[in-house]
């Protein structure tokens, strides 16, 4: 099993630049399959979850390479409905080909999804949306069965505004006759970009990144070329990274609008952040000092997946800083780890209160994707030697993480492929 060793208590400097986003390569290379054309897709990051997304796409019968960052899909033939077990337990995302391979084959069929281990992640929101649009859905064993007898567009009202769910609502609404609004969807900027795609490819959607999305039942046809937006969570965590170890980090090909909470909360705990265009610049200085509370909400919000990395910097600083997860049920596994490591986390149900200090090196586990990548931010901060194991985790969602460290002066090597 990969691992990484680091040596902590080095300041970091310099300059990296940041990946495509995770969440948004991941959709949008689902809704390849619609166009049944071209798609090009530049700035797309080397993760684990996106050789699987594009083991799915060669599974389902598209043409699929990599090239740099550009990977293309050609979905002219598409002769497959299925995705197979192995396939979807890797990774929890692939529900989203759920609805694009019913827009695009009239049927399909899914084993139920696998992933981070967080909390329950059921997909009810996603089944009843697709059901509204007049799918017929049976559940038997692992598998879902899902058919388009005749799919209608319609007003589908999210109870929550899942990612997920807006993201499979929209892609299984160009299939439909009629016009679709989904109210109360979710409104992070990778919605916002998986419209930008459906619109190139010739679909009709508007709404995304706001609460109503409408989407007029027409399937896209074009040929798209489309380059993916930028890693808001990397950003978090690296802006997490410097502020715990200190030093002057400059993150470039970036947007600092999508990291808005996390610039001032890391403020708020005495860091100078300036940003230019598509470049963010941190200054940490001297010990961090508390910060409000932190609850994790959906976008505006403060996002649940930076809630690990900024909470492994609260664990370096000077006050007390209370973490409410309002998100996922079972998102604070990273406390134990960060405790080996001298971290002071009082855990009480959603609430975790932080009492700042000095960390140590330890040997840790990381649980989760986000979870893994705190640890390494407070390996980096402790005093002395850390193994972060497990990092398959760490490995779906950051890329080249050991080589961006290592370029700002992080002590980091990788032991393992
Ligand atoms: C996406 C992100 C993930 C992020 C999360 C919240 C991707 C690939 N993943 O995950 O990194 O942490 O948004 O910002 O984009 N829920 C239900 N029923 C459903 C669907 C969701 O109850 O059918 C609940 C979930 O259990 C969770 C909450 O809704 O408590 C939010 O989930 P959701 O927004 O759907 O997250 P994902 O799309 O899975």
């Amino acid at each position: 099993m990969s691992h990484y060793v680091v040596r902590g208590g080095q300041a970091l400097r310099g300059t990296i630049p940041i990946s495509g986003a995770k969440n948004s390569v991941l959709p949008i290379l689902a809704a390849t399959l619609l166009n049944g054309g071209r798609n090009v897709l530049h700035n797309c990051p080397d993760l684990r979850d996106v050789r699987w997304a594009m083991a799915i796409l060669e599974h389902l019968g598209c043409k699929v390479s990599r090239e740099g960052d550009t990977v293309t899909v050609d979905s002219t033939v598409v002769d497959r409905w299925d995705v197979p077990h192995e396939l979807m337990r890797e990774m929890r995302s692939s529900v989203i080909f759920l609805g694009p391979i019913l827009a695009r084959c009239g049927r399909a069929r899914l084993s139920l999804p696998g992933g981070c281990d967080i909390g329950q992640r059921p997909i009810d929101l996603h089944l009843s949306a697709l059901r509204r649009l007049g799918a017929d859905i049976r559940q038997q064993g692992g598998d879902i069965f899902c058919e388009a007898r005749d799919l209608q567009g319609r007003d589908i009202i999210l109870s929550f505004p899942s990612v997920g769910a807006t993201e499979n609502a929209m892609l299984t609404a160009v299939a439909c006759g009629g016009a679709t609004r989904v109210i109360n969807a979710a409104r992070e900027p990778e919605i916002a970009d998986l419209q930008e795609f459906l619109r190139k490819a010739g679909a009709s959607v508007s709404g995304g990144g706001e609460s109503v999305i409408t989407v007029s039942g027409e399937m896209p046809r074009r040929d798209v070329e489309h380059t993916i937006l930028p890693d808001r969570i990397e950003t978090a965590t690296f802006l997490c990274a410097a502020a715990a170890c200190g030093g002057e980090v400059t993150l470039t090909g970036t947007e600092p609008e999508h990291v808005g909470t996390v610039i001032q909360c890391l403020r708020e705990a005495g860091c100078a952040i300036g940003c230019a265009g598509r470049t963010i610049t941190i200054q940490a200085e001297g010990r961090l000092t508390a910060m409000p509370t932190v609850r994790t909400m959906p976008y505006p919000g403060f996002p649940t997946d930076a809630q690990a990395p900024l909470m492994a910097a609260a664990c370096t600083g000077a006050g007390n800083t209370l973490f409410i997860e309002t998100i996922f049920e079972n998102r604070f596994r990273h406390a134990n780890e960060l405790a080996r490591m001298g971290a002071d986390i009082r855990i009480s149900g959603r609430t975790a209160l932080v009492c700042g200090g000095t960390l140590h090196g330890a040997r840790v586990r990381s649980c989760d994707l986000r979870g893994g990548a705190a640890l390494v931010v407070a390996a980096l901060a402790a005093q002395g030697e850390s193994i972060v194991e497990d990092i398959f985790h760490i490995d779906r969602g950051y890329e080249r993480l050991a080589e961006k460290i290592t370029a700002l002066g992080g002590n980091i090597q990788r032991i393992g492929t």
